[in-house]
């Protein structure tokens, strides 16, 4: 096996990786063999030719004839509009009938946060502090005993936070959920390399590899075989969403009924930017086919664009929430179609092995890793359908530490929308001069998840708590 791939590797130009082979111990021979056996070096040369040789231009995105997309605009009161009505009834019937399945990547590594964990266990909610993972799955479980169906929750990670999510999960008994219904697998992974195009060792016997991005939850929802699990129970559509947005409304029956009638393999959610430069995805049109830009990638004056009645030109912010159709996965994740995501860069600090043999921390980015996007998927989807949230009570992400998208701003946006929930049933909660409630109350997905449930819930109640700092229902 290792003159095998010791040619292989060098045939592609990639034979630096057996630089300290000879001085490493059988243990760390195999290891470091085992990781190479699963490079794929035709990918791999291809990415370097058009990403990293190429200086990234295979990447500029040409502008002309770019439009912004259409969306199904939220009616004032979607309980009683008859498109919304209809696609409710449509979307509970789906549910009930247990074709849906709730997934969350959280392979990421929250570097922006500053927290040393895995994302999903960091607390967000304001009087319990309940962990994201906490709160998606009580919205799970809640949905499950309203529909009367098990729902699947598929939990990607990645090869860094795969083994503490699972012991969190095992620790906290699946947050009343059955074991079973919980399904984790890993991303995959990609060699990083240098801007030369080199594959970076790590360690003297280990390759620097990297996650393939959240895209890369297509391929290995493929290969992990929780697609054939989803088959295998009647599975045919998937709620997407990211580990760091506790007001994700992840069971929808509006959505995944427009989603169904619309016979759409992609379907997303947009909220209205709430500033031009908000950081946010774009929904536009591209050649008749839909796409999401970053903010990132879309020239400022885009962004800034207005209609002629001051409304923003590109104004459909992508919260990356989408139902996929299993379908579709199976056609882009298992790539028999010759199908599948581009891959972007990423300039990135990884640590290497020096000259002299010792490992090196970088302090500015040394090397190139390469990414694949969910959204990405959108242009190879046929009649993909977005539709417009309500950002109080679909998003409200936690990215950074301080400042914008972060715990405090996210904690302000839960206790407003309870605030709402119970404004709506007559009873006031104080607020302070920003419109935020000025104690802190919480209401646990397990007593209502949305607005509507909300008002059922509360008139069941035979004694009502009282609105009081601390509250929790
Ligand atoms: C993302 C979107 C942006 C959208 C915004 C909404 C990209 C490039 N941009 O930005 O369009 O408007 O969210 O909040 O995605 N993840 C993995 N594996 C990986 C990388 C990421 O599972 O290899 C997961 C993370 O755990 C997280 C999600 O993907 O749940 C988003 O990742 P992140 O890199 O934080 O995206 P943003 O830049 O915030």
């Amino acid at each position: 096996m290792e003159m095998e791939l010791r040619e292989k590797f060098e045939a592609a130009g990639q034979g630096g990786v057996f630089k300290y082979f000879d001085s490493l111990c059988d243990a760390e021979r195999d290891a470091l063999l085992a990781q190479l056996g699963q490079v794929d070096l035709k990918e791999l040369g291809g990415l370097v030719d058009s990403l990293v040789l190429g200086n990234g231009k295979s990447e500029a995105f040409d502008f002309s004839g770019l439009e912004p997309a259409p969306y199904k605009i939220l009616p004032p009161d979607k309980s009683s509009d008859p498109e919304w009505s209809e696609a409710k009834r449509v979307g509970e019937e789906a549910i009930r009938s247990g074709r849906l399945a709730a997934f969350v990547v959280a392979g990421g590594q929250g570097t922006r946060l500053g927290f040393d964990a895995p994302k999903g266990l960091f607390k967000v909610t304001p009087v319990k502090g309940k962990s994201l993972f906490q709160v998606f799955a009580e919205k799970i479980l809640s949905a499950s005993r309203k529909y009367g169906v098990s729902i699947p929750w598929l939990v990607m990670t990645s090869h860094i936070n795969d083994a503490r999510t699972r012991a969190f999960f095992e620790e906290n008994n699946f947050f009343g959920l059955k074991k079973e219904d919980v399904i984790f697998f890993k991303q995959g992974l990609m060699p990083a390399v240098t801007p030369r195009g080199e594959i970076i060792l790590e360690e003297k016997g280990k390759i620097a590899m990297t996650p393939d991005g959240h895209g890369g939850c297509l391929r290995a929802m493929f290969r992990s075989g929780a697609l054939e699990e989803l088959k295998r129970r009647g599975i045919d559509c998937i709620s997407y969403f990211q580990v760091d947005n506790p007001l994700v409304n992840i069971i929808d029956p509006y959505f995944l009924g427009f989603h169904i009638l619309g016979k759409s393999e992609m379907s997303s959610k947009m909220i209205p930017k709430a500033y031009p430069l908000e950081k946010v995805g774009h929904f536009c049109m591209k050649d008749g086919k839909l796409c999401v830009v970053e903010y990132s990638d879309l020239p400022k004056s885009y962004q800034e664009q207005r209609e002629a009645d001051g409304r923003l030109r590109f104004v459909a912010g992508s919260v990356a929430i989408h139902i996929l159709d299993r379908g579709f996965v199976e056609r882009l994740g298992g790539g028999a179609s010759g199908e599948g995501l581009p891959f972007h860069r990423a300039d990135k600090k990884i640590p290497f092995v020096g000259e002299d043999g010792n490992v090196v921390k970088p302090d500015k980015p040394n090397g190139i890793k390469f990414e694949m996007f969910v959204f990405d998927a959108l242009p190879m989807a046929k009649d993909p359908v977005v539709i417009e949230g309500a950002r109080g009570d679909e998003f409200s992400p936690v990215k950074n530490a301080e400042g914008v998208d972060s715990p405090a701003t996210c904690k302000a946006d839960q206790k407003k929308q309870f605030a709402r929930w119970l404004a709506s049933v007559g009873k006031s909660v104080p607020l302070d001069a920003d419109g935020i409630p000025s104690i802190d109350l919480e209401i646990s997905p397990l007593f209502a998840s949305c607005g509507e449930d909300f008002v059922s819930a509360w008139n069941s109640l035979e004694t009502k708590p009282d609105i009081a700092d601390g509250m929790y229902i």
